[in-house]
């Protein structure tokens, strides 16, 4: 059941709506009923957004008109993914990302804090938490409990959003919720991140598109999921009773090579022809493995992942295939 308590459809607010994850959460809230609006830079070059969803132009940067958007959109439910999410980016933008993704955070729920001593009504609260947090991490598969240790500019950013949404929950009473999402894919992943860098070339290549890709470290382990079943914990998260944070993960860890294996592998490819080690993807600080236990999630929410690592990776060669095969016909014309 959606959080309103009044007969009219309940409305939601998305930041970063023109993200992968705008994008899912858009679709599974327009289809539940709710009206939903969407807060997008004015700079964005994201995705397009589904026209039931009414788009604010507003700022993470710029507290005002967080605040004004918030008191026109009167929403139920605020979802927060708007960030500066790109971890290497993060290491030559550190105060942008900073400003963005850590103090972004605090304006919003300043905002949402503000609006509800103004009108009584409450408003619930979702924080885009991410595994970076856990970074170097302590133990393996990391929980709810396990301690954060941050290792780029992006990750601690992250931790200072977590602490602020967990504070304003235990300050002021706010229904404040972390999910603490791995990493999560799909064909509407952007092309910067290795998952879709990955397929989108390897597609290229099969297509005798493009003919080298170059990527950093192939070592490094991840906790991949499906974004369409992750959005889905967003909602459950803020239809509890209570406020609470969340790990969402599939509690599987693959390394960047074996993904490459299964996507080069299902296009009956050798990646060892085509990819070039190139030092300038290389993090100052890697995170060299994650792994989540998403048990919590699974007994409080009834979630858990529908779709595995393969799978994944096919879905997302097989989108991705389709675009290559476009780009082919349009080379062919030129
Ligand atoms: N992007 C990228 N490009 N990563 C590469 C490359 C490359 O050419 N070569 C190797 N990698 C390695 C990175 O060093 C990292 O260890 C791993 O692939 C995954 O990188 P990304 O896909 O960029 O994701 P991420 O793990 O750094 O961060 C993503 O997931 C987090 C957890 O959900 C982002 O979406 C974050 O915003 C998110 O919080």
């Amino acid at each position: 059941m959606p959080s309103s308590r009044t007969s009219s459809p309940p409305v939601a607010l998305i930041t970063g709506v023109t993200g992968q994850d705008g994008s899912y959460l858009s679709t599974l809230l327009l289809d539940k009923g709710y009206v939903v609006h969407g807060l997008a830079p004015t700079h964005s070059f994201g995705l397009p957004v589904d026209p039931r969803v009414t788009t604010h132009h507003a700022d993470l940067g710029e507290g005002t008109n967080l605040s004004a958007v918030i008191d026109q959109v009167a929403p139920a439910e605020v979802y927060h993914l708007g960030a500066q999410s790109h971890v290497k980016v993060s290491f030559e933008l550190p105060v942008y990302t900073a400003e963005v993704t850590g103090l972004g955070t605090l304006r919003l729920l300043e905002a949402i804090r503000h609006h509800q001593a103004r009108t009584g009504r409450q408003v619930r609260f979702y924080q885009a938490s991410s595994s970076e947090m856990f970074g170097k991490a302590v133990e393996t598969p990391q929980t709810e409990q396990t301690r954060f240790h941050p290792r780029s500019p992006y990750a601690c950013a992250k931790v200072y959003a977590y602490w602020q949404t967990v504070n304003y929950r235990e300050a002021y009473g706010m229904f404040a919720c972390n999910g603490i999402l791995f990493n999560h894919e799909s064909p509407r992943r952007g092309e910067a991140f290795v998952t879709r860098k990955i397929t989108r070339a390897a597609t290229r290549i099969k297509l005798g598109l493009a003919h080298e890709l170059r990527l950093g470290n192939l070592d490094a382990c991840r906790d991949w999921g499906f974004a369409g079943d992750y959005v889905e914990a967003m909602w459950l998260m803020l239809q509890q009773n209570e406020p609470d944070d969340y790990v969402i993960a599939t509690g599987e860890t693959h390394s960047v090579r074996e993904f490459l294996d299964e996507v080069f592998g299902y296009l009956e490819l050798d990646w060892k022809k085509s990819v070039v080690i190139d030092p300038q993807f290389n993090r100052p600080s890697e995170v060299d493995l994650l792994r989540g236990d998403a048990t919590k999630a699974r007994e409080k929410l009834g979630w858990r992942p529908k779709v595995a690592f393969r799978e994944l990776a096919r879905m997302m060669v097989d989108a991705d295939l389709k675009l290559a095969e476009q780009e082919a016909v349009i080379e062919k014309h030129r």
